[in-house]
């Protein structure tokens, strides 16, 4: 936890990067397969911190894996157990989506209440109201939440309050084995939700409707093992060409599917950055004199909370005065004091901040509080001239891949210090 990423910024990035599978669409492709009788097979998964924790908590549900090469081997024939404990929740909130599976298996299931995390308190109730449309009972006791159902799940009708990911991917995957039909409203429209989506059908399940608000599932009596190759994160795409528009020269970002980023790049153009979109690559040349520009979160197919950190960078040094506004999350702004420390100038307003663009940040040291406000860090450190120091850099390993060795390739001068 000691290590510390040391920058020394103000050279342009030129060439090429591939961006990896994407975090958020594996995680719950790798819990899906616990609904599996059988081996699934996954490539692309990227090699991430989170994706090792979810490989530990499976192993210990009595799943088989083998994880090299970016190809994750799941054989989850002998999972018994259908219980997670507090220790692996509390080092990944992703883990409660094992509900799902394991309640749809054994018509039982029990996590640790997961706790909150530095960008807000993220409660779980839209997923436990969904279990309980299926037919599940659910109590909280010692700190653990358990939903148990006398019989086999049935299907149900849910509207969820907030178009939440979590609710809807573990709502969806306890769906595919209860008894008749279920429908999930105003459902989040994620392409992580359709790459899962996809996997359950191919383990033959039947979704129907993921990428729009309203998902049909058909329930079946059981489902076997699948091979699937994950989307690429779009989230590290994104973050990559705002490091092209920020540190500039001439970046090729291989690996995308843009219109899974539209909003990103959309913002980026309005701000004046020049990006070039071919069938699978991004090619982003520094904007220099970038114009200021408003952004407001939204669920998918808004503007990402995951980019809002990434961006605010790129507004720290437009010309003009920005806001952002955070809808999603009720305390991802804590870059803001990093950044400001390195010469930003930011004012917080309850959801929104005002950024009054400078002409140069200037390196420090600073530390990373999420994975993607590190991100913003780095990107920040990569533009100053001097020295720039990261601290609890362990956060930006949990969801991109080898970015160090990605940065170094395209001329950064970045190297890890433990
Ligand atoms: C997923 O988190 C992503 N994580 C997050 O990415 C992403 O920021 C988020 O979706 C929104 O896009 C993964 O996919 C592993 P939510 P999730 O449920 O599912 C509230 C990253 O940086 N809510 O859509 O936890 C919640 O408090 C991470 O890669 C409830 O109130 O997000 C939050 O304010 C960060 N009750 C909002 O909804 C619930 O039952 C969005 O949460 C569930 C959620």
């Amino acid at each position: 936890m000691l290590e510390k990423i040391i920058i020394h910024g103000g050279k342009p990035l030129n060439g090429k990067v591939k961006i990896s599978g994407s975090k958020n669409a594996v995680l719950p492709i790798i819990v899906a397969s616990i609904l599996a009788e059988g081996e699934s097979v996954i490539y692309d998964v990227p090699d991430l911190t989170d994706v090792h924790i979810l490989k530990d908590i499976l192993k210990e549900l009595g799943a088989k894996i083998t994880f090299e090469n970016n190809v994750f081997r799941i054989d989850t024939r002998d999972v018994n157990c259908w219980e997670a404990s507090y220790e692996n929740i509390n080092k990944m909130r992703a883990s409660v989506l094992v509900m799902g599976p394991l309640l749809a298996k054994f018509n039982k299931a029990r996590v640790a209440m997961p706790g909150g995390c530095a960008i807000g308190t993220r409660p779980i109730d839209l997923h436990l109201k969904g279990f309980e449309s299926l037919g599940a009972k659910i109590s909280l006791e010692q700190g653990f939440v358990s939903a148990i159902s006398e019989e086999r799940l049935h299907g149900g009708k849910i509207y969820l309050d907030f178009p939440s990911v979590g609710a809807t991917e573990n709502i969806m995957m306890a769906a595919t084995l209860a008894e008749g039909t279920t429908v999930i409203e105003n459902a989040a429209e994620e392409p992580e939700i359709v790459d899962l989506a996809n996997f359950l059908n191919a383990m033959g399940a039947s979704v129907k409707g993921a990428g729009t608000n309203v998902i049909k599932i058909i329930g079946t009596d059981k489902l076997h093992g699948a091979e699937h190759t994950v989307i690429p994160d779009r989230i590290e795409a994104g973050t990559y060409l705002i490091a092209g528009a920020v540190i500039g020269g001439n970046l090729v970002i291989e690996n995308v599917i843009s219109h899974h980023i539209k909003p990103v790049i959309a913002k980026l153009r309005d701000c004046g950055v020049d990006i070039e979109e071919l069938d699978s690559s991004l090619i982003v040349r520094n904007a220099g004199n970038f114009k200021a520009t408003d952004i407001k979160t939204m669920p998918y197919p808004g503007f990402p909370t995951d980019m809002q950190s990434v961006f605010s960078v790129l507004m720290c040094l437009a010309k003009g005065t920005s806001i952002i506004t955070e809808t999603v999350f009720e305390n991802r702004f804590m870059h803001f004091d990093e950044l400001k420390r390195m010469g930003a100038v930011i004012k917080i307003e309850g959801k929104s901040a005002v950024i009054e663009g400078v002409p140069s940040l200037s390196g420090c040291q600073v530390k990373a509080t999420d994975l993607r406000a590190g991100a913003a860090l780095i990107i920040a450190g990569l533009t100053c001239e001097g020295k720039t120091e990261v601290l609890d850099v362990y956060h930006v390993f949990r969801g991109y891949e080898n970015i160090i060795d990605k940065l170094q390739g395209l001329g950064a001068d970045i190297r890890l210090e433990v």
